[in-house]
């Protein structure tokens, strides 16, 4: 496997779904260590479609896809694994377990790769702390606003210290303030070095927190730009 610099790279990337639906064409992007990306473009343009490419959700169907070094068209299933665990996720929704407390949610990532809670629990409590819920460990997501759960789901994405962070609609559900502070989290955790990948709609944001520009427009890379 060669070394790449950059921890995304495509070239006329296509992305047919079973149901025949084109939903990304002739995509080209290189995306750099430590860059921050805002995916834009209306809604169905493709921007969870290019999002899940990059975790391995679904292959391209034609083109090339290298992520973390990874041909994302040849790997096989314990090479796309691979690839999961060196990502973090971020949706719109979330998606904690209602039924576990803080700790056990922050904790998935690396429990599935075999730590013990005594391992466990000063990570979480220092990921906790970047997100300003440390006293939140033993509650559950049920106790919290939508906007602590949201950062709970930043903490679970930072866990395993990936060096790429895919963000879908992070702030979707939330008020401005509180969006500002999600996004600021997200901007702390690229200061640390980590690559951080956002599609969203909330465009006004990038007043306050500059960055790169991917526009999609039905399924075509239309704009890369950067805005200060
Ligand atoms: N699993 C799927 N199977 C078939 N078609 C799909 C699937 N997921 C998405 N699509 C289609 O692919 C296109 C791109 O969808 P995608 O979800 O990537 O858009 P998006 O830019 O994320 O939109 P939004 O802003 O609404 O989230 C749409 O036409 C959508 O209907
Ligand atoms: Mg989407």
């Amino acid at each position: 496997m060669s070394e790449r610099k950059n921890i995304i790279d495509m070239q006329q990337l296509m992305l047919r779904y079973p149901t025949g639906k084109v939903a990304l064409s002739g995509v080209n992007l290189s995306i750099k260590q430590g860059q921050f990306v805002y995916l834009t473009g209306e809604s169905g343009a493709g921007k969870s479609s290019l999002l899940r490419m990059f975790y391995g959700g679904f292959r391209p169907t034609s083109g090339q896809l290298h992520v973390q070094n990874t041909d994302m068209r040849k790997a096989n299933m314990g090479t796309v694994r691979t690839v999961r665990r060196r990502t973090g996720i971020v949706f719109q929704d979330h998606r904690l377990l209602f039924s576990r407390t803080v700790f056990e949610n922050v904790a998935l990532p690396l429990r599935v790769q075999g730590w013990n809670k005594d391992r466990l629990i000063p990570r979480v409590r220092k990921v906790l702390e970047f997100v300003r819920l440390e006293d939140r460990l033993w509650s559950y997501p049920e106790a919290l606003s939508g906007g602590e759960q949201q950062r709970i789901a930043i903490a679970r994405a930072m866990m395993a210290t990936p060096p790429v962070v895919l963000a879908d609609e992070p702030t979707g559900n939330l008020d401005e303030d509180t969006a500002r502070h999600v996004l600021n989290l997200l901007m702390g955790l690229n200061q640390l070095g980590t690559t951080v990948i956002m599609a969203t709609h909330d465009l006004h944001l990038l007043k306050s927190h500059p960055g790169r520009i991917v526009q999609l427009h039905a399924g075509a890379l239309v704009e890369d730009s950067y805005a200060r």
